[in-house]
């Protein structure tokens, strides 16, 4: 694996997606509070994932992570394969859905290399995941690749201008006496895994060359936060534009 993507793999492999806020828990209890902080800090995630239409699609989920969307995808009852570059996630996602009786084809793989046939599934979802790996395009390609046609796909990509990228910005760049480094550098050094990537809605769009591909920008708890565990109310993301808000979800069909 080249080196940029082993880093990027030892970071996730250390704790999956979410779970260093739940790492104190026992397994019922961090599964309960998965679920607590997506519906908190990501309330819209079922408008765009639409669960409940997957029923009886083949599903392929990209970058699992902690698996609380794929057990959602399961619970609606859609044919789910998922993979991650960790096997940390894909233990937990598959230890997430055994407790409730579900199961999924899931496997430790590389976005940008999908182990499926061309034209394998009716729905490709992946949420905040190829933004984190080295080649972003080829991963997109790959999701297209692997959608049978007139299927759908849904992605989730972090907005380089928003509200999170100017906090990351006066933080690790004016803070620090480096106000002529760029919004791109510094989520690339500071966003989670090292080389993560942040893009314009149009960049975000063009990544997905179908006609179909639409681009919905959402303002998210981690635009509005007061430190790591703190955020402000709900109501207070009604004062702030979408357009500046941290996740652009990319979907369309094929
Ligand atoms: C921010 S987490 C998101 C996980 C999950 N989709 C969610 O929304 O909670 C990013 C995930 O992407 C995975 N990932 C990063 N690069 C990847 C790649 N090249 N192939 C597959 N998974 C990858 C990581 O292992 C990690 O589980």
């Amino acid at each position: 694996m080249q080196a940029e993507k082993e880093q990027v793999r030892e970071f996730w492999d250390a704790a999956p997606c979410g779970t260093r806020d739940t790492e104190d828990l026992e397994e019922e209890e961090q599964n309960l509070e998965l679920e607590r902080m997506r519906d908190e800090r990501e309330p819209f995630i079922a408008d765009f994932a639409r669960f409940e239409e997957a029923q009886g699609k083949q599903l392929l989920e990209v970058g699992v992570g902690a698996g609380t969307d794929h057990l959602r995808f399961a619970r609606a009852g859609a044919v789910c394969s998922g993979i991650d570059l960790t096997q940390a996630a894909v233990e937990l996602t598959g230890r997430r859905l055994a407790g409730e009786g579900l199961s999924s084809n899931l496997r430790t793989a590389d976005a940008e290399a999908l182990p499926f046939a061309d034209a394998s599934f009716d729905l490709v979802y992946s949420w905040g995941v190829i933004h984190h790996t080295p080649d972003v395009p080829r991963a997109a390609a790959e999701i297209l690749r692997v959608l049978r046609p007139g299927g759908r796909f849904c992605v989730m990509v972090y907005n380089l201008y928003s509200l999170v990228a100017l906090q990351t910005w006066i933080r690790f760049a004016l803070l620090k006496a480096r106000p002529m480094t760029s919004l791109r550098k510094v989520i690339a050094d500071n966003m989670e895994s090292p080389g993560t990537q942040a893009y314009g809605a149009e960049e975000a769009r063009s990544l997905f060359p179908v006609d179909s591909a639409q681009v919905d920008t959402r303002i998210t708890a981690y635009d509005l936060r007061l430190g790591r565990r703190h955020f402000l109310p709900r109501w207070t993301w009604h004062l702030v534009p979408n357009s500046i808000g941290w996740f652009h979800i990319v979907s369309g069909s094929k």
